[in-house]
């Protein structure tokens, strides 16, 4: 059966571990053996591409990048014709795109599974590694915590899914204004300091997303407050990770000594994007 993931809410609980389970496997089966994956950027990328193009090599494909200027997505072709040519040349298509709603039009003209490697609105593979991340490190997820400080933004909305499907607590402090959609599960603040009170994780991300530069003088002074420093850290429980998707902005919304501490599983975190989407290729060319 045909299967994408465009967010964590395309996967059931079950799935999900399944997929981390198989983001730890030393000798991954050559599932993609003399197959192309075709990978569409509209935006910057350093991480997702680099892991993905070696995720795709582990399990025997070759990787094709391509940046949105020779490609010109809904300019030079539509989303949906973009599609069924990479349906027929490749095994698998990721895109990262502003228009979360590109990757629907996508999904829905492809034969071939179809991954969001980072929309406006959602960044799912991130979520995975960073849930692998949180595996590795804590033991198990169900019952254990994680609060994210700063921006109510793709990374937040992923992760909050995430948490939820793995039975884990969490809370998220914006300023007002910037707060995620409520879900029902997540317990949302605007103080940084009752989010990360006795958590297992702290995690944040960038105040100002790729595509929202102009807005980052603005951001700095209505993100006050929400730098995670020391003193922030130190509320969370003992030993508590400091996790970070990356890029990261020393003095913004993380203290240097926090990110490059003792604490700061940001580096594993990184490294897991290419585990992790090499779990979620088996998995979902395997469906
Ligand atoms: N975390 C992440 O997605 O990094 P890149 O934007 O560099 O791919
Ligand atoms: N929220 C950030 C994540 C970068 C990986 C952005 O969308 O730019």
């Amino acid at each position: 059966m045909l299967r994408h993931l465009l967010e964590l809410d395309d996967l059931s609980a079950d799935e999900l571990v399944s997929i981390l389970d198989l983001a730890e496997r030393s000798d991954p089966q050559q599932i993609l053996a003399g197959r192309g994956a075709a990978l569409l950027f509209e935006k910057p990328s350093n991480r997702t591409r680099v892991s993905m193009e070696l995720a795709v090599v582990h399990l025997g494909g070759h990787p094709v990048s391509l940046r949105n200027e020779e490609v010109g997505i809904d300019t030079r072709e539509t989303a949906e014709d973009l599609a069924r040519v990479y349906s027929g040349l490749c095994a698998l298509i990721g895109a990262r795109v502003f228009e979360h709603s590109k990757l629907v039009r996508m999904a829905g003209a492809s034969s071939v599974p179809v991954v969001n490697l980072l929309s406006d609105d959602a960044h799912p593979v991130q979520a995975l590694a960073d849930l692998l991340t949180l595996r590795q490190r804590l033991g198990s997820l169900p019952g254990r915590s994680v609060a994210y400080v700063g921006d109510g933004n793709n990374v937040c909305r992923s992760l909050m899914i995430g948490a939820a499907l793995a039975g884990m607590g969490m809370r998220v402090a914006t300023p007002p204004g910037y707060e995620p959609p409520a879900d029902g599960v997540t317990v949302l603040t605007t103080d940084p300091a009752e989010a990360v009170d006795g958590v297992d994780a702290v995690y944040t991300d960038v105040w100002a997303s790729m595509g929202q530069e102009e807005e980052a003088g603005k951001r700095r002074q209505d993100f006050a407050g929400f730098t995670i420093d020391d003193d922030l850290m130190a509320r969370a429980a003992p030993d508590a990770l400091f996790l970070h998707c990356l890029p990261a902005h020393r003095g913004e919304e993380v203290a240097a000594s926090v990110i490059d501490g003792p604490q700061s599983a940001v580096w594993q975190q990184a490294t897991n994007r290419m585990h992790a989407q090499r779990g979620l290729i088996l998995w979902l060319l395997s469906q």
